[in-house]
């Protein structure tokens, strides 16, 4: 079942039914200011940090569903509606409600009284715009009153939500004219305020929640609202809210366009006041004077739209599949685009309270979004690599404020310091950049320990290098990728901690998938190395890389497919030898992509013992069989009730590894299959079993020995956007940069006639045919560049020139 449709020429999801099985949101905001809207106007805005500058409130895992948001209540007569359809849950005659790139638009008409609002965070400005039309569609006047409604979090959205003592005490507002200041704790340590308003004089107000509400009602039915009457309330403790009234009358066939604008300012220490209590209005008034007009928030939103249309033209793809050609061209960009700008922090999974940016998360999100913003990749390796350790572990978080290391969850992690290589070679590939290579970047935040960033690489390196088990393959630490896989844990003690408890340190478990990771970033670091003339340095590197490669032949394969790891008592993890948890999908995908067992013939072997024991038809499973028991020598991964989650979850982050790695071995038909398996535009169809949003990925779908087989949780914010993005951008649509130009070395189905693509790398734009005349899946038998047959897959890039045809004919 669906409940909405892609509209392609818009680059929007329109959703056609407010009773989505679970809100399905957007994000508005690309720098500093951002908001998430749900379908039904759901949601909340913060600035920078969504924990500690949080300026909306929103009630999580809440019932009804989706509480709080931006509101905008619509009272004609007897009736009272909202243009989202929530909270007040009044039937709509029509409905629809438009995610676009980072802007939303809902669409709703009731009793021919027609509503648009269209909400977006314009560029280079700490706000949300709210702008809402109203038309009169019937053949008489109309007496409308019309309430808006927000709830301010007091800034820190922890302290707001616990410390209530406190806070039920030190609410304050300001109101002049139709703007109402949220001032809370401005009198003390804070400097800003937030200031919601609107475009017209209004002929009332509340800042009061209480007043607004009503004792013992909820947003869906507000006295105010139902009395139609705002009642001047001034916020004193307990709860601010913003809410403006606006009585108006329509002609029939009239129209009336209201701009409402929720924002962020700051004033230095010495402006905060402009008289004695009373703050400085001046940035307020200067934002608000930007979007006072419909031709200003105009222009502000098309200039949006244009950002968006530059940043994605970077990558286009026109294939004779839809559903690729869109999540290509469109969302899975998107999606690596708000992972680059929320990393792990705020979804309706991510309370925006927890986790910071993750060292290992981080570094891969840049991998889907490096051709993107370089610029800002560039600053975000800069950033990462600051908190790493001096002896080149990392922190495992560090938090986006301060931009420094987590100390409550602290370091162990041991894959954490190879995806550092992964994102910067990632980096250099894509800009030709090898300067980045000798910045200067302090260890653990301190600048009296800054080494070149190479050097930071080398440690990254050595680290791995150094810290191997009894049988030559890598310590686990913590954990590796898998976070649940906790080997020296053994914990007893409920509500401890997976990730940070280490009772038995065993100094022994080991994890094949990172003895993969050093073979694939082991030879990317030699590479450095080479091109910036340390040939010696290469040469150590790759022979560790070669050795490495030799243990996991010789102690990472169980004969039918790769070892997962072994567990502190050097027992194996993933083996037939197993009851539970035989076999698992992070070594199969990342050994085979990193080319390990490719030419002993194992890496098919491996592949087809994941198709055989991990496949569904929801994708391929993380691991069989599921574990039954909570086992204290695993840790978190059998906490999970089988089917959820790492205990056998589908967990999509690592499918597109699996995929890869079937265009390691050429077989694109597999490797399609399983591409879209997990690709949200495939399973629009079933959105009443997959759940969540048919526009971008979620982390995990519950898996075959789930009672909820096929459900999808934790939309958006997941690695996975990044890696189907390099899946399907760089191995099955094949157009990989590589240092020294771009190669086009597709590995796509047998029945794909072929494609076009637009790929503009490193300023140059090229435009790529593939003709695909014998039903091959992989391999380039022709390349054809600007008329000249070229020898290879790679266009060479050469200087000065802005454009290149080529043509690739398979075979
Ligand atoms: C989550 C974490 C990620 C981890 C994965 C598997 O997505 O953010 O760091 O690798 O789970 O446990
Ligand atoms: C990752 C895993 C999750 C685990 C969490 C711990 O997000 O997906 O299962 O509980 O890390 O931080």
């Amino acid at each position: 079942m669906k409940f909405g449709y892609f509209d392609d020429a818009r680059q929007e999801y329109v959703i056609t039914s407010p009773t989505t099985p679970l809100p399905w949101i957007n994000y508005l905001g690309c720098e500093n200011f951002f908001s998430l809207i749900s379908n039904t106007c759901g949601g909340y805005s913060f600035y920078k940090d969504a924990k500690l500058l949080r300026l909306t409130r929103y009630r999580y895992n809440n019932v009804p569903a989706d509480t709080n948001g931006r509101y905008y209540y619509i009272k004609d007569g007897d009736t009272v509606w909202n243009p989202g359809w929530q909270p007040v849950q009044t039937e709509l005659d029509s409905y629809s409600c438009r995610h676009g790139l980072g802007y939303s638009v809902f669409e709703s008409t009731k009793n021919e009284l027609a509503a648009e609002l269209t909400a977006f965070v314009p560029l280079n400005n700490n706000c949300e715009i709210n702008r809402l039309t109203l038309t009169n569609k019937s053949s008489q006047a109309k007496d409308i009153s019309l309430f808006s409604y927000i709830e301010f979090c007091l800034w820190n959205a922890v302290d707001d939500m616990t410390n209530f003592q406190r806070n039920f005490s030190i609410g304050e507002v300001e109101i002049e004219g139709s703007a109402i200041y949220h001032k809370t704790e401005y009198r003390e340590r804070r400097n800003h305020y937030a200031v919601y308003s609107v475009n017209t004089a209004i002929d009332g107000y509340d800042t009061d929640r209480d007043s607004f509400l009503g004792a013992y009602r909820g947003v869906n039915r507000p006295i105010v609202v139902e009395q139609g009457q705002s009642t001047n309330s001034k916020a004193s403790g307990w709860a601010p809210i913003g809410s403006h009234n606006i009585n108006v009358t329509l002609q029939p066939g009239e129209e009336k366009t209201y701009i409402f604008v929720l924002g962020y300012l700051e004033n230095e220490e010495e402006n905060k006041w402009e008289a004695p209590g009373v703050i400085n209005k001046a940035p307020a008034k200067e934002m608000l004077a930007k979007f006072n007009t419909n031709e200003q928030v105009e222009a502000a939103l098309n200039e949006l739209k244009e950002h968006w249309q530059n940043l994605l033209s970077k990558y286009t793809v026109e294939t004779n599949d839809d559903k690729l050609t869109r999540m290509i061209n469109t969302w899975n960009q998107y999606q690596c685009m708000v992972t680059f700008n929320m990393s792990r922090s705020a979804s309706y999974y991510e309370s925006g309270t927890g986790r910071g940016m993750g060292f290992r998360d981080s570094c891969q999100d840049l991998l889907g979004f490096v051709h993107l913003i370089p610029d800002r990749a560039r600053e975000r390796i800069i950033d990462i690599a600051s908190t790493q350790f001096e002896d080149g572990s990392a922190y495992h978080q560090y938090q986006p404020l301060t931009k420094k290391g987590n100390m409550d969850i602290g370091s162990g992690f041991n894959d954490d310091p190879l995806w550092l290589i992964a994102c910067v070679s990632a980096y250099i590939k894509e800009t030709g950049d090898f300067g980045i290579l000798e910045e200067s970047v302090p260890f653990d935040n301190d600048e009296t320990k800054a080494q070149t960033l190479m050097e930071h690489l080398r440690r990254s390196f050595e680290f791995t290098n150094t810290n191997l088990g009894p049988h030559g393959l890598p310590l686990i630490g913590r954990a590796d990728w898998n976070d649940c896989l906790n080997l020296n844990c053994f914990s007893k003690t409920p509500g401890e901690s997976f990730q940070t408890c280490s009772n038995f340190e065993s100094g022994k478990a080991e994890s094949v998938f990172i003895a993969g990771m050093f073979v694939k970033y082991g030879k990317e670091y030699a590479e450095l190395c080479k091109r910036t003339g340390n040939q010696a340095e290469a040469d150590r590197a790759l022979a560790a890389v070669d050795r490495m490669y030799a243990t996991v032949l010789e102690s990472g394969w169980d004969g039918e497919w790769f070892l997962r790891a072994y567990d502190a008592f050097s027992e194996k993890i993933g083996s037939k030898e197993c009851e539970d948890g035989q076999i698992f999908i992070e070594p199969q995908g990342f050994c085979v992509l990193a080319g390990i067992g490719v030419e002993e013939g194992l890496a098919e072997k491996a592949l087809n013992s994941v198709k055989e024991k991990l496949d569904t038809k929801y994708g391929v499973m993380l691991l069989q069989p599921a574990y039954k028991d909570y086992h204290v020598n695993l840790g978190e991964v059998s906490s999970y009730p089988p089917g959820y989650k790492e205990n056998a979850g589908i967990f999509c982050h690592n499918n597109p590894w699996v995929s890869i790695a079937e265009t390691v071995i050429g077989r694109g038909d597999r490797a399609f299959e399983i591409y879209k398996k997990t690709c949200p535009a495939y399973v629009e169809e079933i959105s009443e079993i997959h759940r969540t949003e048919p526009y971008v990925y979620s982390q995990m779908v519950a898996g075959a020995d789930a009672p909820r087989h096929g459900e999808a949780k934790n939309s958006w914010l997941t690695g996975t956007a990044a890696w189907t993005f390099v899946n399907v951008s760089q191995y099955i649509i094949g157009i990989r940069p590589e240092f020294d130009g771009l190669v086009v070395d597709p590995c796509i189905p047998s029945d794909m006639p072929g494609f076009k693509a637009t790929r503009i790398f490193r300023g140059v734009t090229y435009n790529i045919t593939v003709e695909n005349p014998n039903g091959a899946q992989k391999g380039v038998a022709k390349l054809i560049v600007d008329g000249q047959e070229m020898n290879g897959n790679m266009i060479p890039f050469v200087d000065g020139k802005k454009e290149y045809s080529a043509t690739i004919i398979l075979g």
